[in-house]
């Protein structure tokens, strides 16, 4: 999704523009531009495709200056092309905007201005807003950026500048991330930390309805109304090189390899003695008490590690939890009483329609928990409690580590809830942690058996269908395993529960449809191995995972048999979606597919 770096200081900021659009590719986009005051004026350098394109321009004809806006664009209102790309500026050329996020009342606004001499010349919302400004300037930016504000309606985050007064930066933020970098003698705005970390470590993170007007020795805080914040600078902790790819080929590939490391941490200090101890949240088990169901809320693949959470609290617990698409729970009218207990899930803890449904339940009156990956991301912020899950940066936009810390986060939340409450023993929660205290271990014996991933992956990546199959907690695998897989090999595939293919979806498989069958489950394995059956015996080639152990048994019924080391079946989802994992990332080398950055795909989607 759009990424937003804003520079202001002693140094040329076409490089630092660039270096900083560079950390926040990661979130995808489909064209990028950069802004920068030089002696020649405002000029504005913008281009369609990866940012090696906009480069190149900037190679034949550098833009020097000291200050200056960039952008990536990741389409919504208007095509990725040149003009649609950001910065965008009015029609005298004096003032220009670069944007995150969506103006809702766009056209609106649009048509007021073109009737009042607004030459438009792009598609997008965002160049309402340059003409916006630009009409409501009266000789002070900082107050024409305030009134265009009070006129815009949606979600958004902007960089402002104008030639009028060219030794300021003007920030906003409502809705769409946005944080301050404070250096000496320069500052800088950035969609997220990485993208100014290079330069400094001290950070102020906006809040919505705040704005900062930026020169290269001062950085003031406001309200919309313009009155002065005064807020404690965060200083970031963790290194650049952690968001880097330390060798791999890929940040996917290192962020698999960094699975053990990421359950160790996400466990961490949170368990002792054989308990679960989650100091730090505020639930007592008073509170906990109250508890009469759980929503778990979340989108793409924290709204599969959220299946995995339902059925986790269902059986440790013994409260009824359902678990919903973010995009969805909001308009259904969900049942959220005091006593309803909602999780949301976000690694990046700034999805919009996540955040919606956090604040929708907030406005109901139920108390919010939140699993996210990044500390002080919105979700962190406004939720009630959180669980923070420590697998680091996650940079390729196919999640893995961060779901996986997720499945972590929930097996920690129910045992916690199951201890304090008093529903299982002691010895049962021990079992328990010891169990899952093996987890990176087994992980990491997956991760040494990668190849025979690859060998899979390279005779699935020629086919343009296949299926993945499976019962209970396999079946949310395999909706992981398959979302995956579509995500970065651009392969078509569908999950399906193993017991419901006979109802409509067997009419599928024909010859050599490869079919992804997880059969960890206990007493289901055998109704698996049924449905294994139906397949096999329509022409399916099926590839099994199962627990070591029973792979002489599942090596009759199948083509190929994976085994992965034996944990509790209510465990199985943290060591069976690995090999899946490297399924995707397999089969989308195979495709020669960009596996970090795929098509369409955004890391953080701010808009609903
Ligand atoms: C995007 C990403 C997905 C991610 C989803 C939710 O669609 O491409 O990988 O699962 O957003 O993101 P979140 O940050 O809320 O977990």
């Amino acid at each position: 999704m759009c990424g937003i770096v804003g520079y202001v200081g002693y140094r040329n900021s076409q490089d630092i523009l660039i270096s900083g659009l560079r950390k926040l590719e990661y979130r995808g986009y489909d064209s990028a531009g950069v802004a920068v005051f030089t002696n020649a004026g405002l000029e504005v350098k913008k281009a369609k495709g990866r940012l090696a394109v906009l480069e190149s321009h900037l190679e034949e004809r550098p833009l020097n200056g000291g200050i200056g806006i960039g952008h990536t664009r990741w389409a919504t209102h208007g095509k990725p092309s040149d003009v649609n790309s950001h910065p965008h500026t009015d029609t005298s050329s004096k003032f220009s905007v670069v944007h995150n996020g969506i103006i809702e009342n766009y056209l609106e606004l649009k048509e007021e201005l073109a009737a009042a001499g607004a030459k438009f010349v792009s598609e997008t919302d965002t160049e309402v807003i340059s003409h916006l400004i630009a009409s409501l300037y009266e000789g002070d930016i900082v107050k024409a950026v305030q009134k265009a504000v009070k006129r815009m309606r949606g979600a958004f985050a902007l960089g402002v500048l104008t030639e009028h007064e060219p030794e300021k930066l003007v920030a906003v933020r409502l809705a769409s991330p946005l944080i301050i970098g404070v250096g000496e003698g320069e500052n800088f705005i950035g969609s997220d930390i990485p993208a100014i970390l290079e330069y400094t470590r001290n950070v102020y993170i906006l809040n919505d309805g705040e704005m900062a007007v930026l020169t290269k020795n001062d950085v003031t805080l406001m309200t919309m109304e313009g009155n002065v914040i005064s807020r404690e600078m965060f200083h970031v902790d963790w290194d650049l090189v952690t968001a880097e790819k330390a060798g791999f080929d890929s940040f996917m590939l290192k962020e698999i390899h960094e699975q053990p490391k990421a359950y160790r941490d996400t466990m961490g200090s949170r368990i002792a003695d054989g308990r679960v101890v989650l100091k730090e949240i505020g639930l007592s088990a008073d509170q906990l008490k109250q508890v009469e169901r759980v929503h778990i809320v979340a989108c793409g693949t924290a709204y599969h590690a959220g299946l995995v959470g339902k059925s986790v609290i269902e059986k440790l617990v013994r409260i009824p939890v359902e678990t919903d698409v973010a995009s969805e729970y909001r308009y259904r009218d969900p049942i959220i009483t005091p006593n309803t207990l909602v999780i949301v899930v976000s690694q990046s803890g700034e999805t919009a329609d996540t955040l919606a449904a956090l604040r929708e339940a907030k406005r109901c009156g139920a108390r919010v928990l939140a699993i996210t990956n990044v500390v002080g991301s919105s979700v962190a912020r406004e939720a009630d409690d959180v669980i923070t899950t420590w697998a680091g940066p996650e940079i390729a936009v196919a999640s893995t580590k961060a779901y996986t810390s997720q499945l972590i986060a929930f097996y920690l939340f129910g045992l916690y809830m199951a201890q304090e409450l008093g529903i299982r023993d002691s010895a049962y929660i021990a079992e328990v942690i010891a169990a899952l205290e093996q987890l990176p271990e087994q992980v990491q014996a997956i991760l040494e058996r990668a190849e025979d991933m690859k060998v899979y992956a390279e005779q699935v990546a020629k086919h343009n269908s296949l299926f993945f199959i499976g019962r209970g907690l396999d079946y949310a695998v395999a909706l992981e395993g398959s979302l995956k897989l579509k995500e970065i090999s651009y392969i078509h595939s569908e999950a399906y529960a193993a017991g419901e293919l006979k109802h409509g979806t067997l009419a599928l498989i024909e010859d050599d449809i490869p079919v992804i069958a997880l059969a960890t489950q206990g007493e289901l394995i055998e109704k698996t191995v049924s449905n294994i059956k139906e397949v096999t015996a329509r022409g399916g080639y099926v590839y099994g995972f199962v627990f070591e152990g029973d792979e002489g048994e599942m090596a009759k019924s199948v083509n190929h048999v994976f085994a992965i080391p034996r944990t509790l079946p209510l465990l199985a989802p943290a060591l069976s979606v690995i090999p899946l994992q490297l399924l995707s990332y397999y089969a989308s080398l195979a495709r020669g597919n960009d596996v970090d950055k795929p098509r369409n795909l955004a890391k953080s989607v701010t808009v609903e």
